[in-house]
């Protein structure tokens, strides 16, 4: 075979094509509608979900800080990329989260990938760790499970078969971990973490939670979900990528744990530090999310308002409890096609298939942002109430194109 014949056979072989699409972005004050072949989209794609991409804050924080800091660090934080804001936000982060401290990361990929990967060493640990891993958590944290060697994947927020499965381990006294996720990307389910903690307590394991999606959008004064039981969680990691409205991650943790990894975790060691830019950004974020508390009310009413309409159109969301709300189809081709109708009459909501999620659990998934308006919402549940109504009439014209 030519060099090159492996990764052709792979994309004719490749029955869920990926495209990167571009939309452009006009000067516009608010992040929820993009431009594309001159049509506007009212977009339901991101995870923007308080609208602080555009916040004149962020922006100008961020601006600031490269006029005054440059437009990179140049080196590592254990080289010399390690500026002083560093500190500052670390520092407030650590307090709105009820940890001991927090470590930042170049982006929340990095972050769940290269923290496992240190806290699995079984150099370190003497022995190899069993790893515990909700089916559905975010590829970074099923990547970081590939350095534990042992572990299971239970079955998605099933809490019996956790208990189960720790339960059938319990003789093994090796080192224990239990990774979630609080919001699930995909479903938009929210984890009743009070009971993983339980388990984690009662069989002496390390619980990790991945907050990437409830940051900034829950939590009384927008911590996340993980805030308000934080003395229970020995790791919490979160992202400002998305309710944050810019890029980087963070962990939060003991002084202990920070220390480890500034010794082990490659993430940190071997890669570049966060540039002005985005410090810049995240620390105007991290001022100004206590004080979204209506922003956060909105979302959530939006939230319930389009669940409350697939319920009444029998529309299936699934388990979604949140202002992510997935519309499941089923059927990959389906998915696309509906997603492409959807474009057609100014809706942008990404199709999600498999891999990313199981087969014949293709959807569309819908962000909801508090920078929507409600006639946003009105128009996504009129456009997807014609579907409903025309049923499978839409459908079968949309599979027959
Ligand atoms: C649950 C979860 N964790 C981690 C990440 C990765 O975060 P980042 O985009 O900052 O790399 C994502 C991103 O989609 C995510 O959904």
């Amino acid at each position: 075979m030519n060099k090159q014949d492996y990764y052709k056979r792979f994309l004719q072989e490749n029955k869920f094509p990926r495209q990167l699409k571009s939309y452009t972005w006009k000067q516009h004050d608010s992040s929820v509608y993009v431009y594309r072949q001159g049509r506007r989209l009212i977009d339901f794609s991101a995870n923007d979900y308080l609208g602080l991409t555009k916040h004149p804050m962020l922006n100008e924080r961020s601006q600031a800080f490269i006029k005054q800091w440059g437009a990179g660090l140049s080196s590592s934080r254990l080289v010399r990329g390690n500026h002083e804001v560093y500190d500052q936000i670390e520092k407030q982060l650590a307090q709105a989260l009820g940890k001991e401290t927090t470590l930042l990361f170049p982006s929340g990929y990095q972050a769940n990938i290269s923290v496992l990967e240190a806290l699995f060493d079984a150099h370190v640990l003497t022995e190899k760790p069993l790893v515990f891993c909700d089916r559905y958590c975010h590829t970074s944290l099923q990547g970081g499970i590939r350095h534990a060697a042992r572990f299971y994947r239970f079955r998605h927020n099933n809490l019996a078969h956790l208990a189960q499965l720790l339960e059938k381990t319990a003789t093994q006294s090796c080192p224990k971990f239990i990774l979630i996720e609080s919001l699930y990307s995909m479903d938009g389910d929210i984890v009743d973490l009070a009971s993983y903690i339980a388990l984690a307590k009662q069989y002496q394991a390390l619980l990790y939670v991945d907050d990437a999606h409830a940051v900034g959008a829950r939590g009384e004064l927008g911590w996340g979900e993980a805030s308000s039981h934080s003395k229970d969680i020995d790791i919490i990691m979160g992202t400002f990528s998305k309710a944050l409205g810019s890029f980087g991650a963070y962990i939060g943790c003991s002084w202990l744990l920070r220390e480890y990894l500034l010794h082990k975790c490659r993430g940190i060691i071997y890669s570049t530090a966060l540039p002005p830019a985005i410090l810049g950004a995240i620390s105007a974020a991290i001022e100004i999310i206590p004080q979204l508390t209506e922003e956060r009310q909105r979302l959530h009413a939006y939230a319930r308002y389009v669940r409350k309409f697939f319920v009444d159109h029998g529309l299936n969301y699934g388990t979604s409890n949140s202002y992510i709300v997935p519309w499941i189809i089923g059927d990959a081709k389906k998915t696309r096609d509906m997603s492409h109708y959807l474009e057609s009459h100014g809706i942008l909501a990404a199709a999600i298939q498999p891999p990313t999620v199981p087969i014949q659990q293709s959807r569309i998934r819908f962000c909801l942002s508090a920078a929507h308006q409600q006639q946003d919402i009105d128009y996504l549940c009129e456009v997807l109430k014609t579907i409903s109504t025309a049923g499978s009439r839409v459908t079968q014209t949309l599979v027959s194109k």
